[in-house]
């Protein structure tokens, strides 16, 4: 029987968000009424009408309008209500598409929703229904979660100048954001790129993603009316197993998110073991790595009150095996350290952004 008993997790050259957390903000677009002359007309009805529309043409626009001076929030609505603008007309070109300004930096500067994944979304639920929305905006944000930013696609039309604005054509590092506040987000890539948060090239990968958001999510509105949508994102472990008590139908049942809890919470968040506070051995213990974030090299500590077999893995953020530091390997009773050099299995050093260690005793 394998016992799976405690987790730690860590970032590869990446920030821990340790606290300010916010709400997530969802702020759709509500019904708008369009102004025809006639005192009589009656409003379009919700959803609006959409026809299939060119990712990369929203991803160029998303791109522009970030520069134009309402950054990513208006950027990705606009991206995408502009083109439906030019498909559509009518009641697309009686509303204003850049009134998801506020959404900026997260609500204007405060860090909570990032403001692409909140354009982009508000533009999903004017053209569906809520549960449709629910879908695609779910899957929208799972997959901004784990996906690199800048994509390629965008640090290609940068240097190719394939965009309509081309004042910043640098090549720009990729960084996993591995959570939808516009603080992590940020504050990762900064560190991740070495760069201040007021710098060019700062918001230079904010306007790339602005556009690479409105992209994905013309792609899932594509794929929805056309009948071909498959959810692809899975949550990562800790967000089911912690939920099970936490959550709706858990014992203590006072959380409601989606989000993974150990980056704020850590992995064992209450004094006791991960997972089940009165029955797993409370004198087991796996410490948080150190150092955390790291470049090159982490130290994972952990504390044996008898002797026991052990495995160790390293996962990443979805859940895929990455590396098996200690498999069934037999430890005395003691306090030991294991290192990562931050390798796979075959030797090749893993993307920047989160990872976590599981370490598993095996018993007869
Ligand atoms: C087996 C059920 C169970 C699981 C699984 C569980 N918790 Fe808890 N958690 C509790 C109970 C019970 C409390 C105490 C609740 C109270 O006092 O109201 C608690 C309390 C907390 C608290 C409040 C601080 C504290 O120490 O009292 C936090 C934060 C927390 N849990 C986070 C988490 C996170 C994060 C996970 C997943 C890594 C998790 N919990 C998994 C049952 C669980
Ligand atoms: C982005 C960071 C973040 C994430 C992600 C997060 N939390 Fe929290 N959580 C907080 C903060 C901050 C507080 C407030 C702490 C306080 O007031 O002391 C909190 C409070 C709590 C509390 C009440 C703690 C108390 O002192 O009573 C529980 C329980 C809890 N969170 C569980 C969870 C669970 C379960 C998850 C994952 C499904 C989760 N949290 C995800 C940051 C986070």
């Amino acid at each position: 029987m394998k016992e799976k008993i405690s987790r730690t997790d860590f970032l590869k050259k990446g920030a821990v968000a340790s606290s300010g957390v916010a709400a997530l903000t969802f702020l759709g677009a509500g019904l708008v009424k369009t102004t025809k002359a006639s005192a009589t007309e009656t409003s379009t009805a919700w959803p609006w009408p959409y026809v299939a529309l060119d990712p990369e043409v929203v991803r160029i626009k998303g791109h522009d309008t970030f520069w134009a001076g309402y950054a990513c929030s208006a950027g990705a609505f606009d991206a995408i209500i502009s083109a439906l603008q030019e498909s559509v007309g009518d009641p697309y070109t009686n509303f204003p598409t850049k009134l998801m300004v506020f959404g900026h930096g997260g609500g204007a500067g405060w860090g909570t929703l990032c403001g692409s994944l909140n354009g982009a979304a508000a533009a999903i639920s004017l053209v569906t229904d809520k549960a449709t929305s629910d879908l695609l905006v779910n899957e929208l944000i799972g997959w901004y979660t784990l996906e690199k930013f800048p994509s390629d696609t965008s640090n290609t039309y940068a240097t190719a100048h394939t965009f309509t604005n081309n004042n910043h054509d640098m090549e720009l590092p990729q960084g996993i954001c591995g959570s939808p506040l516009c603080h992590v987000s940020v504050t990762h890539w900064c560190e991740v790129a070495d760069k201040a948060v007021g710098s060019n090239e700062r918001k230079e990968r904010c306007a790339r993603l602005t556009g690479d958001i409105a992209a994905k999510a013309v792609e899932l509105l594509n794929a929805h009316f056309d009948g071909s949508f498959v959810s692809y994102y899975v949550a990562p472990d800790s967000v089911g197993d912690c939920l099970a008590c936490h959550g709706g139908a858990g014992m203590v049942a006072n959380v409601a998110m989606k989000q993974t809890c150990i980056p704020c919470h850590g992995a064992e968040p209450h004094s006791s073991s991960f997972g089940d506070p009165g029955a797993l051995n409370h004198t087991f213990k796996v410490k948080q790595n150190f150092p955390n974030p790291f470049n090159s090299n982490t130290t994972i500590e952990f504390t044996l009150p008898k002797p026991e077999n052990v495995t160790i893995e390293v996962y990443n953020l979805n859940g895929q095996h990455i590396k098996t530091l200690a498999s069934n390997k037999h430890y005395t009773a003691g306090d030991y350290s294991l290192q990562w050099n931050g390798n796979d299995e075959h030797g090749q050093s893993v993307e920047s952004g989160m990872y976590f260690s599981e370490l598993e005793l095996v018993r007869a």
